[in-house]
């Protein structure tokens, strides 16, 4: 199948288990733009971009069960609780087990950042961080300090500077 036609299918089986809840869906849509931008930008090659956008679009899907099961949803427990609703998800998409596994194990480390071992696991890392900035109002310096500590991509570091540490003044 097409990449982009997996993806919007992958996107709407995702829309469908977030549902009621637009701050998740919202969240998950600009995480997957932001990665598949970047991942472009950077040369990725098919398989890895495929991967890459594929965990963008369901990296929080342990968010909604981690709730149900415990009352929270802490990076932990998300982690702990994306892999079993996304493999079931992945694999009626026809997604074969080696890159399932391989997306599992991203929703599975995507709070984890060291260490990071592909170029996927950083580009959802740098999506993930440029969607949270916004969302949970990070100040400019802690927006720095992440960027020095954790970005590697030179996409991903010029994104964050336009949208977070250039000042737009009203003319
Ligand atoms: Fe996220």
């Amino acid at each position: 199948m097409e990449l982009q036609a997996l993806i919007d299918r992958l996107t709407m089986a995702m829309i469908d288990f977030d549902k009621g809840d637009t701050m998740r869906i919202q969240h998950f849509l600009k995480v997957h733009r932001f990665a598949q931008l970047i991942g472009h930008s950077e040369h990725l090659d098919d398989h890895t971009q495929m991967i890459l956008e594929s965990a963008a679009v369901v990296h929080d899907i342990g968010i909604h069960p981690a709730e149900a099961k415990y009352g929270n949803c802490n990076g932990k427990l998300q982690e702990q609780e994306g892999p079993a609703p996304a493999r079931k998800m992945l694999t009626e998409l026809g997604y074969n087990s080696d890159d399932t596994e391989r997306i599992c194990y991203l929703i599975a480390h995507h709070h984890t950042y060291h260490p990071i071992d592909g170029m996927d696991y950083q580009i959802l890392v740098e999506a993930d961080f440029l969607v949270n900035f916004f969302e949970d109002n990070i100040p400019a310096n802690s927006v720095a300090y992440t960027l020095n500590k954790i970005f590697k991509t030179a996409t991903g570091k010029k994104i964050a500077e336009l949208m977070f540490l250039e000042k737009y003044e009203k003319p």
